[in-house]
């Protein structure tokens, strides 16, 4: 990763404005695009030892912060994505439903389709995880399926949880594949993993209550869970023709929304992990 993006962390620091990676993010999706026409020092948002900061820097191109702060000013005009300079954004979307035509396993798809420039998605099933035994465990060891979907988490920059809604929880089949991955290395593999949560249910509330039931597991496991937007597909039956292709223009349009928001997130964590590794 660019040396760049810890500045652009400092940068927010310099700036008095907090920089957590929610932080952020959340000030790039508050105050974009700003109109080219404006220069950055000029924006209305800063303060006056804001605005002076910037001016002064970028008319004595001082050489400390002329690049970040002009990599600021291009990510503040784009309307989607945090900065060109940020690296791929490669998620998994992990469908917790098996069957052959899930909306969940559809809805993963959409996704993956839908993706902004910059984020490639890649969809993974809990297929061939047996049930949790800890019998198994100790005699055989982790089961291969769980291993290979290890793998897949641990090579993607972030992890993306397409849920259904079973008697207004979490299904026992989605529950029972983060178990056994628990068992693989909770800590490795879990914690801090960046990770969106969406789902698609049949009824009307769109998986409102599975994803309340899992937070108390994804905080356990210790997730870096974005709730920057969420994304609740209800009477999915209605949203996908026969094919399993996302046919509700609204829906891809929130579906859309949500991964801009996820990759911002993305990148923002990643900046302020590449910052506490150089600290
Ligand atoms: C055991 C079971 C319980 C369900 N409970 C709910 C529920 O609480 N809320 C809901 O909206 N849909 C519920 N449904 C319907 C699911 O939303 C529907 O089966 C959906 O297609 C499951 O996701 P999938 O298509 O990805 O498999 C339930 C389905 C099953 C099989």
């Amino acid at each position: 990763m660019s040396d760049n993006l810890f500045r652009f962390h400092d940068l927010f620091a310099q700036l008095g404005l907090p920089n957590t990676p929610e932080a952020i993010a959340s000030f790039l999706e508050k105050h974009r695009p700003l109109p080219n026409d404006i220069l950055l020092a000029d924006a209305p948002f800063w303060n006056k030892s804001q605005a002076e900061f910037i001016r002064e820097k970028r008319l004595l191109d001082s050489p400390e912060w002329i690049q970040i702060i002009d990599q600021l000013s291009e990510a503040l005009r784009q309307t989607t994505g945090v900065l060109n300079l940020s690296g791929p954004c490669r998620v998994l979307a992990l469908s917790g439903s098996l069957r052959q035509r899930s909306f969940n396993t559809a809805l993963a798809h959409a996704a993956q389709a839908l993706a902004p420039q910059g984020m490639s998605i890649d969809v993974a099933t809990l297929h061939g995880i047996p049930l949790y035994d800890g019998d198994i465990e100790s005699k055989d060891g982790i089961p291969d399926a769980v291993l290979s979907l290890k793998e897949k988490i641990l090579s993607a920059d972030a992890l993306l949880l397409v849920t259904p809604e079973y008697n207004n929880g979490v299904p026992g089949v989605f529950k029972n594949g983060i178990d056994w991955l628990s068992r693989t290395d909770m800590k490795t593999i879990f914690s801090g993993r960046i990770t969106g949560l969406i789902g698609a249910s049949m009824g009307g509330f769109g998986t409102i209550s599975s994803q309340t039931a899992w937070l108390p597991t994804l905080k356990m496991l210790g997730v870096s869970l974005y709730s920057g937007s969420s994304l609740l597909v209800s009477r999915a039956q209605n949203s996908f023709d026969a094919e399993g292709k996302l046919q509700d223009e609204t829906i891809q349009k929130m579906l859309s929304s949500y991964l801009q928001g996820f990759q911002t997130f993305v990148h923002a964590s990643q900046m302020a992990k590449a910052q506490e590794r150089k600290n």
